[in-house]
C-alpha cells in the first residue's frame, strides 16, 4: 500500500524518532512492506518512517537500479565514519524540487536489527553509505536543508522556511 509522504515543514520531520522495541509489533512487517511500496512508487532511493508519519527508527533503502534488492533496517546506528568526505547532489522526497550538494564521509560502519530483533553490524561505501546516512539523519530529525553547502535547484522554495540550523543562504 502506498503511504502519504509528509512534506517539509511538517514537524514530525524534525522530531528524533523512537527506538523500536522487541518483540516487534505485529504491524511492523506490514509497515515495512508499505514503505517499500511507497519508496518504489516515488522512485526514491530511501525512505525513513517519520516521512510517512511514524516517529520510529525504521528506514528502507531502495537501490534496485543497482541490482540490490530493497531492504529495511530497524534501529540503525552509525558506529564509525571513514574514508574521504565526498560532496554529492542530494534531494529528499519530503522536500520536493529542492536539490543541493551535501558533504558526507564515504564509508560507514553501522549496526541495525532485523525483524527478529537480531543485531547485525555491516559496512557500506559509495551510494549505499550516502543513502543510509541520509535516512539515519531523518530518524534524528536532520534534513538536507541543514547540510546543503550549495543549492543546485529550488533554493527559492526553502528560503522562507529554512530551519535555524540551515547553512543555505
Ligand atoms: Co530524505
Amino acid at each position: 500500500m502506498n503511504l502519504k509522504i509528509r512534506i517539509h515543514p511538517d514537524e514530525i520531520l524534525r522530531k528524533p524518532a523512537e527506538e523500536i522495541k522487541f518483540p516487534l509489533s505485529p504491524n511492523m512487517p506490514r509497515l515495512m512492506r508499505d514503505m517499500f511500496d511507497t519508496v518504489q512508487a516515488a522512485k526514491g532511493v530511501g525512505l525513513a518512517a517519520p516521512q510517512i508519519g511514524k516517529s520510529i527508527r525504521l528506514i528502507v533503502i531502495n537501490l534496485e537500479h543497482l541490482d540490490i534488492p530493497i531492504f529495511g533496517l530497524i534501529n540503525p546506528k552509525i558506529k564509525n565514519f571513514g574514508g574521504k568526505k565526498l560532496e554529492m547532489e542530494e534531494g529528499c522526497l519530503s522536500i520536493p524540487g529542492v536539490y543541493g550538494m551535501v558533504k558526507r564521509p564515504d564509508q560507514i560502519e553501522f549496526i541495525y536489527q532485523d525483524l527478529e530483533g537480531k543485531k547485525h553490524s555491516a559496512e557500506a561505501s559509495g551510494l549505499m553509505s550516502r543513502v543510509i546516512q541520509h535516512e539515519i539523519d531523518h530518524i534524528n530529525g536532520i534534513l538536507i536543508l541543514d547540510k546543503i553547502t550549495k543549492y543546485t535547484q529550488g533554493e527559492e522554495l526553502v528560503k522562507d522556511s529554512v530551519s535555524k540550523n540551515a547553512k543555505g543562504k
